[in-house]
C-alpha cells in the first residue's frame, strides 16, 4: 500500500486553465467516465492508451503491471490471474489541459455485471467499445441498457480498424438497430486493415495519419478544407481515398449529424473509429471526452434532486472493496461526491445510521499510486478507510438528510447453501458473508425457517472468488451446495392487504430474508414464479432492489 502519511496531493495542485475557474464552479472541469465493453474488446488496452494519452503513466504495459502487482496481495486475486479476468473496479484519475478525468475502471468479465452496473451510477458518461470485427456482443449491450436507464451518454469507440473488420455502415446499422440510438460518425476511416491510411476527423476536418507510414501510431494531424480537399489524394492511393469519399458522404447522408444536446440526452452517440492498440483516435476520443461529455450532473434522491451547485457536501458510496491490504482489516468505500467541496477533516452525517462521520484520512486515486485527498468536488471519486461502517448504497451528507437512490441489486441467478467446511469455524464463515454481502460480492439470504445461509450471486464465478476469499481471509474453509431454489425477488404487497401472510401460510419454506430484512420469495423455477403471481396478484415481485 502507498505510503499515505508521506504524500501530499491536493486537487488544489492543478495545472493552469483550472487556476482561473471560480471555486464554485470547479466542478465543471470534472469528467468522470467509465468504459463499457464485452471481454476482449479491447477496454484495457484502450485504458492504458488514454491514461498514456493523459500522461498518467509513462510507459504501455504500466495498467497490466499494475494489475500484476495488485494480484500478489491476497489471495482471492489468484482467481483473477487464472482466469485473466479483472474482478475489481477502480478509480483512475488524471489531468489534462486543466480538466479532470475520472475514470472509473469495471470489471470486464460478465460474472461479475453487478459491481459494474453499481459502477455506472458514479458516472456522468461511458465509452462503449466495440470489436470491429464482432460488433456489438452480449455483454456491450447489457451495460448499454443499464446507461440508457440512467441516460448516460455514450461514445462508440469502434475498435481494432487495423485488422480485417465487418463494413462501417454494417457496424453503424447494427448500433442503430440493436440498440435504437442515433449514430453520428464523428472520425471516420480513410481504408481499413492492410489498406488502412489514417482517420479522418468530421468535427475539426482533420486528417490524422502517422508519418512513420501505416500500421504506426497516429502522430500527424493534417487539416483539411474537408474530405475532399485535393491534398488528401496525395497521401492516400486512389481507390481508397474515392472510396472514402463514397463512403463518408453516404455516412453523412444516412446517418445524424452530431448534435452535443442530442449526445448529452443519451438519444445520440458519436461514433469514433480507431484502434487502441496502434494508438488510433485515442486523442480525439479524450478530446470529445473533455469538450463534450456532461460535467456532474444532477443526482436523484428520494427528496428534491441534488445539483453539482449545492454548497452542502454529499456523496453516495458505490462500491465498497474490503482486505485491499490482507494485513490489515481495511475497507475502502469509494464515495461518488455529487455536490459542494469536500474538505478533509470534515464531518458528514452517515445518512443510514444517522451518525457522524469524520473524514481524517480522504483517498484520491491515481493510475499507480494514492494520495491524501485534502479537498475534493462534484464528480470526483474519494476513498473512505473504515472498519465496516460505510456500505454500497450508503449516502453521506453535511447538513440536509436525503438519500440517493438507483444503486440497485439485482436478483441473483444463482442460489447455494454455504457450509462451514470444519464446525468449529462457524463464527468466522457468518462474519466473512456478512462482510463480503457489505461489499455487494454476494447476497445472504436468511431462510424464515432453518439456521443455515443462502448465499445468491449473479454470476457463477462469484462463488469461486467466495470461496477462495473466507478461506484467504478468514482462515475458513466453505463448502457451496446446490438448493432447491434458482432465483430470488424481493416481495412486497401494498397496505391492507394479506398477501404476504397468505403467501407465509402457504410456501414459508420458500421465504427468506435479505440482510436488511427486506422479504425475499426463493423461486424454484420461473413456472412457480409465475403461478405465484397470478394466485397473489396484489403481491408486487421486484427482480432488482434499491440498496438504500
Ligand atoms: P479487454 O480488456 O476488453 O478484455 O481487452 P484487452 O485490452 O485485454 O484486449 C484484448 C486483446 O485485443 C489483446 O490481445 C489486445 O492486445 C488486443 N487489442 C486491443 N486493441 C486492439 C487493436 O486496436 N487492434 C488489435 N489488432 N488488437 C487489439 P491478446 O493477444 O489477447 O493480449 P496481449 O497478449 O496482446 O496482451
Amino acid at each position: 500500500m502507498t505510503d499515505l502519511s508521506s504524500a501530499a496531493g491536493s486537487t488544489a495542485a492543478l495545472s493552469g486553465a483550472q487556476a482561473d475557474v471560480a471555486p464554485e464552479d470547479e466542478f465543471r472541469l470534472r469528467r468522470s467516465f467509465a468504459i463499457i465493453s464485452h471481454p476482449d474488446a479491447g477496454k484495457t488496452t484502450l485504458t492504458e492508451k488514454l491514461l498514456l494519452a493523459g500522461g498518467a503513466i509513462r510507459m504501455a504495459g504500466a495498467v497490466r503491471a499494475r494489475g500484476e502487482r495488485r494480484r500478489t496481495r491476497s489471495d482471492w486475486m489468484a482467481i483473477e490471474r487464472e482466469r485473466g479476468i479483472s474482478v475489481s473496479s477502480t478509480v483512475m484519475r488524471f489531468e489534462r489541459n486543466g480538466l479532470v478525468f475520472n475514470l472509473l475502471d469495471t470489471p470486464g468479465h460478465e460474472d461479475f455485471s453487478e459491481d459494474t452496473y453499481r459502477t455506472l451510477t458514479a458516472v456522468d458518461s461511458a465509452v462503449m467499445v466495440i470489436d470491429a470485427a464482432k460488433g456489438i456482443e452480449a455483454q456491450t449491450r447489457k451495460l448499454f441498457e443499464v446507461c440508457r436507464l440512467r441516460d448516460i451518454p455514450i461514445i462508440t469507440f469502434i475498435n481494432k480498424i487495423d485488422r480485417e473488420a465487418r463494413h462501417p455502415f454494417e457496424l453503424l446499422d447494427e448500433i442503430e438497430s440493436t440498440l435504437a440510438l442515433d449514430a453520428a460518425p464523428v472520425v471516420w476511416p480513410v481504408g481499413m486493415g492492410t489498406d488502412f491510411y489514417g482517420c479522418f476527423d468530421v468535427l475539426t476536418n482533420n486528417f490524422l495519419t502517422s508519418s512513420q507510414g501505416r500500421s504506426h501510431a497516429f502522430d500527424t494531424v493534417r487539416p483539411m478544407d474537408g474530405p475532399d480537399d485535393p491534398r488528401l489524394d496525395e497521401a492516400v492511393h486512389g481507390d481508397i481515398i474515392s472510396e472514402f469519399r463514397d463512403s463518408l458522404s453516404l455516412a453523412r447522408e444516412g446517418y445524424s449529424e452530431f448534435d452535443a444536446e442530442a449526445f448529452r440526452e443519451g438519444h445520440l452517440t458519436p461514433v469514433i473509429f480507431g484502434s487502441a492498440l496502434r494508438d488510433y483516435s485515442v486523442d480525439q476520443l479524450l478530446d470529445l471526452i473533455a469538450g463534450f461529455a456532461p460535467p456532474p450532473r444532477t443526482q436523484p434522491t428520494d427528496g428534491d434532486p441534488v445539483e453539482p451547485t449545492d454548497e452542502n457536501v454529499t456523496g453516495f458510496v458505490f462500491k465498497v472493496q474490503a482486505n485491499m491490504d490482507p494485513n490489515h482489516r481495511d475497507r475502502i468505500a469509494f464515495l461518488r461526491l455529487c455536490s459542494g467541496r469536500f474538505r478533509r477533516g470534515m464531518k458528514l452525517n452517515h445518512v443510514r445510521t444517522g451518525k457522524a462521520l469524520t473524514v481524517h484520512s480522504p483517498v484520491l486515486f491515481f493510475a499507480q499510486e494514492r494520495q491524501i485527498a485534502d479537498d475534493a468536488v462534484a464528480g470526483d471519486v474519494i476513498g473512505i478507510p473504515n472498519h465496516g461502517t460505510l456500505r454500497v448504497g450508503d449516502t453521506l451528507s453535511e447538513q440536509k438528510v436525503l438519500n440517493f437512490t438507483g444503486l440497485p441489486s439485482f436478483a441473483p441467478e444463482v442460489l447455494r447453501r454455504v457450509m462451514p467446511g470444519d464446525s468449529g469455524r462457524v463464527k468466522q464463515v457468518r462474519t466473512a458473508l456478512q462482510d463480503l454481502a457489505e461489499e455487494g460480492l454476494v447476497q445472504v439470504f436468511k431462510p424464515l425457517i432453518g439456521s443455515q445461509w443462502i448465499v445468491g450471486v449473479v454470476g457463477i464465478l462469484q462463488l469461486d472468488v467466495l470461496s477462495s476469499r473466507v478461506a484467504g481471509e478468514y482462515g475458513a474453509e466453505i463448502t457451496v451446495e446446490p438448493v432447491q431454489f434458482q432465483t430470488a425477488r424481493w416481495i412486497t404487497a401494498p397496505a391492507g392487504s394479506d398477501a404476504i401472510e397468505k403467501l407465509k401460510a402457504e410456501a414459508l419454506t420458500s421465504l427468506a430474508e435479505d440482510r436488511d430484512g427486506r422479504m425475499v420469495f426463493l423461486a424454484r423455477n420461473s413456472w412457480e414464479l409465475d403461478n405465484i403471481k397470478q394466485r397473489f396478484p396484489d403481491l408486487v415481485l421486484r427482480d432488482t432492489c434499491e440498496l438504500t
